[in-house]
């Protein structure tokens, strides 16, 4: 039988990946994975039971037996809607943290390629085409100018009532780009056989029929 069809889509924080690809699977009717919720969620479980975010022991447990479900569009922990909760900075940090631990990423493989289902999967990611799904039949990397991922940080902040200052985020995303890419376990950069989607002057409903020109290939 042939391997059931897999788009992966990567790029740097607030490129658009996720509204991106949850659009692409919507449109498809496919399965849609975000994977950088799945490490929220884990530095959000280890900070409410007390954990440290280096003790990589115990996060790995946790991880392995992540209590989460994804029903009905929000995101449940322990029977718990965390779906707002995951996207706090301190878990945004914090899942930066626990990201970066070898044992961590190893209990967190199966649960991904665990969403693999026919008709096909939208995933999203950091590794997800370079270790989750190498073999995925369509990669993008997406991505756009700081400046502009920056405004749309901003206005995205700004519709949930939140208070922020470009300037500071901004500089904040530089530093976490650089962080990202310099980081010796799942690197930020763009894999030799994925597509790069700029993004700086285009809208989500064009990055969106970028991606679905691409999709009669890979089915
Ligand atoms: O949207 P944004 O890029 O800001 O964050 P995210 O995709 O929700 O990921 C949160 C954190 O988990 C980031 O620091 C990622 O580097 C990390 N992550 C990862 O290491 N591997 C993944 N497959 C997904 C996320
Ligand atoms: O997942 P990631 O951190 O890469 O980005 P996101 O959470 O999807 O946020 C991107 C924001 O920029 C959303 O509010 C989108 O509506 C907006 N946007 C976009 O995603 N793509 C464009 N080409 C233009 C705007």
């Amino acid at each position: 039988a042939r391997p059931v069809p897999v788009i992966a889509i990567d790029g740097p924080s607030a490129s658009g990946k996720g509204t991106v690809a949850a659009r692409v699977a919507e449109a498809l009717g496919w399965h849609y994975l975000d994977s950088g919720s799945l490490y929220r969620l884990v530095a959000l479980a280890g900070m409410r039971a007390g954990v440290a975010l280096d003790d990589e022991a115990r996060l790995a447990g946790i991880a392995a037996a992540l209590p989460v479900s994804f029903e009905g569009g929000r995101i449940w922990l322990e029977g718990k809607d965390v779906t707002e909760d995951i996207r706090a900075e301190a878990c945004s940090v914090g899942a930066s943290k626990v990201a970066a631990l070898p044992a961590v990423r190893e209990a967190l493989l199966d649960r991904q390629r665990d969403y693999r289902a026919a008709p096909g999967l939208v995933a999203e990611g950091r590794d997800i085409g370079s270790v989750v799904f190498p073999d995925a039949q369509l990669k993008v990397f997406l991505t756009a100018s700081a400046e502009a991922r920056a405004e749309r940080r901003y206005k995205q902040l700004m519709e949930k009532g939140m208070a922020a200052s470009m300037e500071s985020l901004l500089r904040d995303l530089q530093e976490r780009d650089a962080r990202d890419a310099a980081r010796p376990v799942a690197p930020l950069k763009q894999l030799p056989d994925a597509e790069l989607l700029d993004t700086t002057q285009m809208d989500v409903k064009q990055a969106v029929s970028f991606v679905l020109e691409r999709v009669p290939a890979v089915e």
